[in-house]
């Protein structure tokens, strides 16, 4: 498959590159995608690494082809999974933001969408954060987790990010 996979700017994003390698090495074909503070998390360099493609950083990214991403790569896939969604991503998303690269190819895809949200227990309890998952729900994106689990900040509750395995069998239909 030609999967678009968009990276969030929240803890669990070094998960996103386990779930790119593990992708690629199912043979699939990925390109990535990353929010503006996901890069404070992982490098660029590491998905391209393993994807073999250049990341798409920024909603104003030209590739050195000539060609905008956000259209090309749009056009390309045919499954966009957005693994971590974080609280900010999902407020942007619910609203129809496009001011970076993740909620520009959300906005600019017309396949499935899939979104992986992770994030604190007290975070993801927030009513907007429910009342923008619930909208993006209603508007056709298929919702991942999170699930119960060792959270970042010591102690097991509501907020993990699926795994990526799970997540790898969803998006291409395995199992
Ligand atoms: C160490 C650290 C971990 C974070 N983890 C998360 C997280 O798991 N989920 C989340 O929604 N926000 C998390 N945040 C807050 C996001 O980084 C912040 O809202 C950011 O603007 C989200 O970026 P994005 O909109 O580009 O995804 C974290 C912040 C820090 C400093």
């Amino acid at each position: 498959m030609k999967i678009l996979l968009g990276v969030g700017g929240g803890i669990a994003a070094f998960k996103a590159a386990a779930l790119a390698s593990l992708l690629v090495q199912r043979g699939h074909e990925l390109r990535v995608a990353m929010s503006r503070d996901a890069e404070a998390f992982v490098g660029r360099k590491t998905f391209e690494g393993l994807t073999g493609r250049v990341a798409i950083v920024s909603a104003t990214q030209i590739d050195p082809d000539g060609t905008a991403p956000h259209i090309t790569a749009t056009r390309w896939a045919e499954v966009y999974v957005i693994a971590p969604a974080t609280a900010d991503l999902c407020a942007r998303l619910a609203h129809g933001v496009a001011d970076d690269a993740v909620s520009l190819a959300a906005v600019a895809f017309r396949g499935r969408r899939v979104l992986c949200p992770a994030m604190n227990d007290a975070m993801w309890n927030d009513a907007f954060v429910q009342r923008n998952v619930a909208t993006l729900r209603a508007a056709g994106f298929l919702v991942l987790g999170p699930v119960e689990g060792r959270l970042a900040e010591g102690y097991a509750a509501i907020g993990r990010m699926v795994e990526p395995e799970t997540i790898a069998d969803c998006i291409t239909g395995a199992r």
